[in-house]
C-alpha cells in the first residue's frame, strides 16, 4: 500500500536508501566482497566484449552501467535499444555477452533481442526487479535488483537498483579479472554514502518543489545537461520529467547545445545542470553562461566538492561512478511536484503501461 504517501512515486524514490542497504546485506559479504554466482562471473570474463540491451529507464541505467563496467573490468561495453537491435543486429565481437536490464522482465522489445542472442548461441545475464519473468527465465543466467515492487509507471528505485547491482557485478568481473581499479572500487562504503545522500536529497523536497513551481512547472518546454556520468542521467532526468509532468524535457550532452539546440532556449527556459564530474565542471559553468545569455533559468546540482555559493543543490559525495545513485534522486523529485503540483494522475501518467509487451 502507498501507507502515508500521496503516490506510489513518492513512496519508491524514498525507499531507494533502503533499497542500497539491503542490496549491500544482499550481495556483498562482511569484507564487501561481492557474493555473485561464479559461473555468472566466470561466463562473463571469457567475454571481449559485452552488449547491454535495455528499453527507456532501464536503457539510461545501462549507459551508467557501460561507464562502470568499462573502468573496473577494462571489458568494452556498448549499450542498445533493445528494440532497434532486435531487427539490426549489431555486429558481433568473437566472444560476445549479453546484460539485458529490465524491471518488469516483461519488455517484448527485450524479449526479441533474447531470442536473437538465444538463437546465435551468445551468452547472457538478465537483471531484472521480477525474478520469474520472462526475461529472467529464457536467459542463461538471471539476478535480482531486490526493490521490491515498483508500482508506479515511472521507474525510480528500480533505476538505482539496476545501477547498483551492474556496479556489483562489475567489481566481481573486474576482481576476477586481476583489474586494480575493481579491487580498489569500495562499494560497501559508497552504497553507504549514497543512502544517506539520498536522505539528503529527500530532506531537501520542498526546496526542491518551490525551484518546480517557479522555474519548471510554468514552462512548456526544459532541459536537463550534463557532461561524463552526467550526460546519462541528464536523459533519465529528461525521461522522467517529461514522462510524469507533460512538459517537453530533453536531456543533452551539454556542450551539444550550441551545436543547434540553444536556438530553443528563450526567456524563462528552465535548464537544469547536473555538475559531477571533477574534469567537466568547467566547461559545464561556461556552458551555464552560454544559455543563462539567452535568457534561460538555469537550476544547478552539484556535487559539495564542486559546487560555489550559488549553486540551488548541493549533493553530498560519493565515488563518480556512482554519483548518478544520488543526482538521479533530484531529478526523480523535481518530476513528481512538477506533476503533483499540476495536479496530474503522477504514478499513471496518459498513454502509458507499467509494463511493455507490445513491440
Ligand atoms: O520493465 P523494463 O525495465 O524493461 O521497462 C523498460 C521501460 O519501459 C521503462 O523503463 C519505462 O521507460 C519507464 N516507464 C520509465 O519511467
Amino acid at each position: 500500500s502507498k501507507g502515508t504517501y500521496e503516490f506510489y512515486m513518492l513512496k519508491e524514490i524514498c525507499e531507494q536508501p533502503s533499497v542500497l542497504r539491503h542490496l549491500d546485506q544482499y550481495y556483498l559479504d562482511q569484507n564487501g566482497d561481492p557474493k555473485v554466482d561464479a559461473k555468472i562471473i566466470s561466463a562473463l570474463s571469457k567475454a571481449d566484449r559485452l552488449y547491454i540491451f535495455a528499453a527507456g529507464t532501464s536503457y539510461h541505467a545501462g549507459l551508467v552501467g557501460k561507464q562502470l563496467f568499462e573502468k573496473l573490468t577494462m571489458i568494452p561495453t556498448e549499450v542498445g535499444f533493445a528494440s532497434e537491435a532486435g531487427y539490426h543486429f549489431p555486429m558481433m565481437s568473437k566472444h560476445p555477452f549479453f546484460i539485458f536490464l529490465s524491471q518488469s522482465g516483461e519488455t517484448a522489445d527485450s524479449r526479441v533481442v533474447l531470442q536473437q542472442a538465444i538463437k546465435r548461441s551468445i551468452p547472457s545475464l538478465t537483471l531484472t526487479n521480477v525474478p520469474n519473468s520472462t526475461l529472467a527465465r529464457e536467459a542463461n543466467y538471471a539476478m535480482s535488483l531486490e526493490a521490491g515492487p515498483e508500482i508506479a509507471v515511472a521507474s525510480t528505485k528500480a533505476y538505482t537498483a539496476q545501477v547498483a547491482v551492474q556496479a556489483i557485478v562489475a567489481k566481481a568481473l573486474g576482481e576476477k579479472l586481476g583489474n586494480k581499479d575493481a579491487t580498489a572500487f569500495d562499494l560497501k562504503e559508497n552504497f553507504a554514502l549514497a543512502a544517506e545522500g539520498i536522505e539528503q536529497v529527500i530532506s531537501s523536497q520542498s526546496k526542491i518543489e518551490q525551484l518546480a513551481q517557479k522555474y519548471i512547472i510554468p514552462s512548456r518546454n526544459a532541459f536537463y545537461i550534463g557532461r561524463g556520468i552526467d550526460y546519462p542521467v541528464a536523459l533519465e532526468a529528461a525521461l522522467k520529467l517529461k514522462e510524469v509532468s507533460y512538459i517537453q524535457t530533453e536531456g543533452f550532452a551539454a556542450a551539444e547545445l550550441k551545436h543547434g539546440t540553444i536556438s530553443l532556449i528563450e526567456k524563462g527556459t528552465p535548464v537544469i545542470a547536473l555538475i559531477n564530474d571533477p574534469i567537466t565542471s568547467d566547461l559545464m559553468r561556461g556552458n551555464i553562461q552560454e544559455v543563462i545569455a539567452r535568457g534561460a533559468n538555469v537550476i544547478t546540482i552539484v556535487r559539495k566538492s564542486l559546487a560555489k555559493a550559488n549553486d540551488d543543490l548541493v549533493l553530498p559525495e560519493v565515488n563518480y561512478y556512482l554519483s548518478p545513485l544520488v543526482s538521479v534522486v533530484a531529478a526523480q523529485l523535481f518530476a513528481y511536484f512538477a506533476a503533483k503540483d499540476k495536479g496530474l494522475d503522477v504514478d499513471k501518467p496518459r498513454n502509458l503501461a507499467k509494463s511493455v509487451t507490445v513491440e
